[in-house]
């Protein structure tokens, strides 16, 4: 078996991308996760790599009402067992030695797969770094993902949103501008199932499944391993170009119920972000398009 990702595959043949299930991982106490290790990530990190606020938050913070932290990221983590944050550092991949490992952690999840699943790309990683007591809002993601707990604990609480009572269709749409958060209320509480993470555990969450969390008594560090197949792919293409019609008053149908409009949307979304592409790999010319395509708000982790 291996030391990075344990899993068993009955479990994921049965559950892989259709429902949560608890897993295990060998990753706790890995170099990598040290607080000094991570202060030199985040030192290494582009600004809009990086998220933080405070973090005794409620699962239905207002996004425009979220406190900030009067530090420097790098402060944050040195003193996250008493400042009270809450910190993503995203697309850890970027960095040679956290993409080895996260290459590692989906060599096991592909050695469990059927043969005929579909492909892994796009690996991303997001490490969590957390005073106790942190919540993060309630939302949903636009990848696959394996959570993993590295130090402290956690309570995940996952919700199915099939029938799109919780999370609508239309508040799954992309856009930069739009914050994760997405409104919660008390009475969603029953149709949650909670996974308590020690280290060492973790929980697959699959696509866009809502789900919000909250770390226990003491500091927590998680690493959320993220894939995408090619058909969530295509499904972000589809939901990022509806998001972009809305604004403009054109509100489309869900992706899957129109396939040949599907088709022109993910044309014209391969189209304008292979136009984009040169400008996107600079912070300063990325906040910039954010900016001018988007408005402000797109660039709202900016303000901790
Ligand atoms: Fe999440």
């Amino acid at each position: 078996m291996s030391t990075l990702i344990q899993l068993q595959a009955d479990t994921v043949r049965d559950n892989l991308y259709k429902a949560p299930f608890a897993a295990r991982h060998g990753l706790s106490g890995h170099p990598l996760f040290t607080l000094d290790r991570l202060v030199r990530l985040a030192q290494s990190m582009d600004r809009d790599r990086i998220e933080y606020n405070a973090g005794r938050l409620a699962p239905d913070q207002r996004p425009e009402d979220t406190p900030g932290i009067d530090l420097p990221a790098v402060e944050v983590i040195r003193r996250i067992e008493t400042c009270g944050a809450w910190m993503a550092i995203k697309n850890v991949e970027l960095d040679p030695d956290y993409r080895a490992l996260l290459e590692g952690c989906l060599a096991d999840i592909r050695a469990a797969q059927d043969a005929d699943a579909e492909p892994v790309e796009d690996i991303r990683g997001f490490i969590f770094v957390s005073s106790a007591g942190s919540v993060t809002p309630f939302h949903v993601d636009p990848e696959q993902n394996i959570l993993v707990q590295i130090a402290g604990d956690k309570v995940v609480r996952i919700f199915d949103n099939e029938d799109r009572s919780l999370v609508s269709e239309e508040d799954m749409e992309m856009s930069p501008d739009k914050h994760r958060n997405q409104r919660y209320s008390e009475d969603f509480e029953t149709r949650a199932r909670a996974f308590r993470l020690g280290e060492g555990d973790g929980v697959h969450i699959p696509y866009l499944w809502p789900h919000w969390v909250e770390a226990g008594e003491s500091y927590s560090i998680s690493l959320a391993i993220t894939w995408k197949t090619p058909s969530v792919i295509r499904a972000n293409k589809i939901r990022f170009m509806n998001g972009a019609l809305r604004r403009l008053g054109l509100p489309q149908a869900a992706p899957g119920r129109r396939p040949r409009l599907d088709g022109a949307k993910v044309f014209a979304y391969d189209a304008m972000r292979a136009g984009l592409e040169p400008f996107r790999r600079s912070e300063s010319l990325r906040r910039l398009l954010r900016r001018v395509l988007f408005g402000r708000k797109a660039n709202y982790y900016y303000g901790s």
